[in-house]
């Protein structure tokens, strides 16, 4: 049995005022939610405040975002290894919004994955199609070439221990999800994609569902055989529909 895991993904939403209560509504929360693993990935100045009112808590944390690269002279980017510094156990890479609004490639989004494998970080690889894509029967195609990008730098060993969501676009902040039967499908191919290479990582992998992952709606999708869980985005930023989606991950 796969541990479910349920991640928050903040995006640029909060301040520390408002996080402070979050986190601390979580952490109180956090009891009634059982057997899940839980975490935030939250923005780049608040890892800090989150290290320390989280550190001594179950719930972990990550960032959003990480450059490719070690070190160096790249003004205004962030190494894998000072969210390491950071306490971080996650990071996010490859979501679909940081694919359309600022241009990261497959090949970029490859060079995240291995950066942060480097650092001992997880990555949260994102994955998804979208509405234009699943219209004209591409869905499969395109979410296989988005794994395969990562697959042939990484390596498929570097998949044990890593999370693959699969977002599609046309679901992230619309409040249109894709039913359990549309998700659970793609999930198996992402699946099938990587037990071809190693059916043993395959078969250990969390592979989150995200886009308007709701209380309402987190149950049934959270079901499905391939689904071990969700990428939150907007649900998050709301203490009680954030465990109450954590607990729907526990059934
Ligand atoms: P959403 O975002 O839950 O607000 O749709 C999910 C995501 O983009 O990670």
């Amino acid at each position: 049995m796969r541990q479910k895991l349920v991640v928050g993904n903040w995006k640029m939403h909060g301040n520390a005022a408002d996080n402070r209560q979050l986190l601390q509504s979580l952490v109180a929360g956090y009891p009634s939610v059982g057997d899940v693993s839980v975490a935030v990935c939250v923005p780049f100045p608040y890892l800090a405040q989150v290290q320390s009112l989280l550190a001594a808590t179950p719930v972990a944390w990550g960032a959003q975002n990480l450059s490719e690269h070690a070190q160096g002279a790249y003004t205004g980017e962030v190494s894998a290894a000072m969210l390491g510094d950071f306490g971080c156990r996650y990071v996010i890479v490859g979501h679909s919004e940081r694919r359309a609004l600022y241009g990261e490639t497959d090949r970029l989004v490859a060079a995240k994955f291995v950066a942060a494998k480097a650092a001992g970080l997880v990555p949260i690889l994102c994955v998804g199609e979208t509405l234009a894509q699943r219209e004209s029967g591409d869905t499969a195609r395109v979410v296989a070439g988005q794994l395969d990008a990562v697959l042939d730098l990484a390596g498929v060993a570097a998949f044990a221990g890593a999370v693959v969501a699969y977002e599609p676009v046309w679901a992230i902040g619309t409040g249109r999800t894709a039913s359990p039967v549309q998700a659970q499908e793609v999930h198996a191919a992402i699946r099938v994609r990587i037990a071809d290479r190693d059916a043993w990582v395959a078969a250990g992998m969390q592979l989150l569902y995200g886009g308007s992952v709701k209380a309402q709606n987190a149950g049934e999708i959270f079901a499905q055989a391939d689904i071990d869980g969700g990428l939150v985005g907007g649900a998050s930023l709301v203490a009680d529909e954030f465990l109450a989606i954590c607990q729907a991950a526990n059934r």
